[in-house]
């Protein structure tokens, strides 16, 4: 049986990535060792993180005056580090968007000396659209943050927007390399590697150098600065994971480059949209306007057959496909490596469990 892996994170990775690591496994480029087994500090793994490095670089056309760091600590511990290293003394802007920006939002409010200002939010609502933000905002406030797609509600930006001298900082987890976004437009980009980057355990922080500054932090290791200056090698990097989101970068190259999978990406979702929005069983929750490519919920309003439906699809071997506990019925992810065939797998299983199950 296929298997289709709708994770939201750890999510499915290319084929062919898995291939060439399982290749390498062994003997790294002879050295006899796996990568697993370099030192951090040795030529072949500096190579991959420098290739990995400048890899990125192409592929979101990060300009020479943005920083790329690989971190560790997941998207979650950059919801401390960001007010840490940007806000101290200063106020720090939110848009309450999901879980994970409300994550964002209290653990900034756990720092003593941070303001915290929420501008915007649709909590309300389920969270199921994104909401109007000001036309502006405070001039000295040291940025406005967002999560510019919402993993567990399934709504995205579709425009940044703009505060002038106000930097965007972004959590760009679950749609970093599926959009077309400019990095200019950003101060701070952060992303969990998990969904469209690679395995879990590396964090990948894109930061305009101006905005490192030299805030006294206590802990080295939150130390945008330290971590820069060292090149992301101040500790033993998560060697491993790097190397993997080399071979992801490689494999995104290979597709065209994030334009050419932001069009699989929509072409998948679209499809997934029609499906939903033709059927008179199944409804996306979330506005139209708001609608993320990369995360996909859909529920039939009856919660006995969302139960019924995802048992039925679990055993058909859609994997992962069980809405979040805090939402309900079933979400989709779509990430960059996850298969077209997949989409249309699902389609027609969910025409087929809709006729089966009085509907048309
Ligand atoms: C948008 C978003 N932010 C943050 C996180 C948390 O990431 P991590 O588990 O890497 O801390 C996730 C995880 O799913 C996410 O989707």
């Amino acid at each position: 049986m296929t298997i289709y892996n709708f994770s939201a994170g750890p999510a499915v990775l290319p084929k062919a990535v898995l291939e060439k690591a399982q290749s390498e496994l062994l003997d790294y480029k002879g050295s006899g060792m796996s990568v697993m087994e370099l030192s951090h500090r040795s030529s072949w793994f500096e190579d991959i993180i420098k290739d990995a490095e400048n890899l990125l670089r192409e592929l979101m056309a990060i300009p020479d005056n943005y920083k790329v760091l690989f971190l560790q600590g997941g998207a979650s511990l950059q919801f401390t580090m960001v007010p840490l290293n940007l806000a101290q003394g200063k106020k720090a802007l939110y848009v309450s968007t999901g879980s994970w920006a409300k994550k964002a939002i209290s653990a900034a409010k756990a720092l003593d000396n941070v303001e915290v200002e929420v501008i915007a939010a649709c909590e309300n609502d389920n969270f199921n659209y994104i909401p109007e933000l000001p036309k502006e905002v405070d001039p000295s406030a040291a940025y406005v943050h967002i999560t510019t797609n919402n993993t567990i509600e399934g709504t995205a930006f579709q425009t940044i927007p703009d505060y002038g001298d106000v930097p965007i900082v972004a959590d760009m987890s679950s749609n970093i390399l599926a959009n077309d976004y400019k990095v200019e437009d950003f101060g701070v980009i952060y992303a969990g590697a998990q969904k469209n980057i690679g395995p879990a355990g590396l964090t990948v922080v894109i930061i305009r150098e101006d905005l490192i500054g030299d805030a006294k932090i206590a802990a080295p290791m939150l130390d945008y600065k330290i971590q820069a200056d060292n090149n992301s090698l101040y500790n033993t990097p998560p060697t491993f994971a790097i190397y993997m989101a080399k071979l992801v970068f490689e494999w995104v190259k290979e597709q065209g480059g994030v334009a050419g999978i932001t069009k699989k990406d929509q072409e998948k979702a679209g499809r997934l949209y029609d499906a939903i929005d033709n059927s008179d069983m199944f409804q996306s929750p979330v506005a139209k306007d708001a609608r993320s490519i990369t995360n996909i919920p859909f529920v039939t309003g009856d919660a006995d057959l969302d139960k019924k439906f995802n048992a039925e699809a679990l055993a058909a071997g859609f994997e992962n496909l069980k809405g979040h506990r805090s939402v309900g019925g079933m979400r989709a992810s779509l990430y960059n490596a996850f298969p077209a065939e997949g989409v249309e797998a699902l389609v027609d299983f969910m025409a087929k469990f809709e006729q089966e199950n009085g509907g048309k």
